[in-house]
């Protein structure tokens, strides 16, 4: 996969910042973790990804062979990206939706994964930022399994693109599903790298 983007950006020099993570030899560590989390579930059960961007994670929970993946990504000049990685370095199809999730679907599912996809857009204060990631979790119905990579508390620096609003820890999540089991996996930590981040698997009881 690596290759593949590497020799994206040799024709095309537009890529955001984040999309360099995956051009290294070095898998970024959030994967390993997904990786990890994901490695005993069922590749029968349905999974949709929230803000596939170029299809990255996508690709790795197709070759995890995942059988049933829908893919929400909002922006549509992205589509395509997907579609051509999965058939490419897959050689499989997958469903990608062009929206903002949530977005109505016509099953609930299983998974739903929201990693590396933080935004504090038309929010303006924490409990706007719960409350959203509260209707994101139930709006298809429950889910069996949530894995919701959050900024973490702990991380002050100063960063106008992810305000302190938006910025949780342990308790606010154990919070927001109290009935659920919950386990939490650093995946970058400040200073070390840019900023801290938590990937918590939620699973309902
Ligand atoms: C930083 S990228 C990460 C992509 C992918 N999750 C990964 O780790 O490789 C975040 C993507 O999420 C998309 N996005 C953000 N909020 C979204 C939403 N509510 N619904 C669908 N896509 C969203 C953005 O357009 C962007 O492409």
């Amino acid at each position: 996969m690596s290759q593949f983007n590497a020799a994206l950006l040799t024709r095309q020099h537009h890529f955001p910042v984040w999309f360099h993570n995956y051009t290294g030899i070095k898998p970024p560590e959030y994967w390993h973790i997904l990786y990890d989390l994901l490695l005993r579930e069922d590749r029968d059960q349905l999974i949709v990804e929230i803000g596939a961007g170029y299809g990255d994670v996508s690709a790795l929970l197709r070759w995890m062979e995942f059988r049933h993946l829908t893919c929400v990504e909002r922006d549509n000049s992205l589509v395509s990206y997907i579609e051509d990685k999965i058939s490419q370095v897959c050689h499989t199809k997958v469903d990608v939706i062009n929206a903002s999730y949530p977005t109505k679907l016509d099953f609930t599912p299983d998974i739903l994964i929201q990693v590396n996809c933080v935004y504090a857009e038309e929010i303006y204060n924490k409990d706007e930022y719960l409350d959203s990631i509260k209707e994101t979790y139930h709006y298809n119905g429950v889910p069996k399994v949530f894995l919701f990579e959050a900024i973490d508390a702990s991380y002050r620096e100063p960063n106008s693109e992810f305000p302190t609003f938006v910025r949780l820890g342990f308790d606010d999540i154990s919070s927001l599903f109290p009935l659920c089991s919950i386990t939490s996996h650093i995946t970058y930590q400040y200073p070390k790298n840019k900023i801290t981040k938590v990937l918590y698997k939620i699973c309902a009881s």
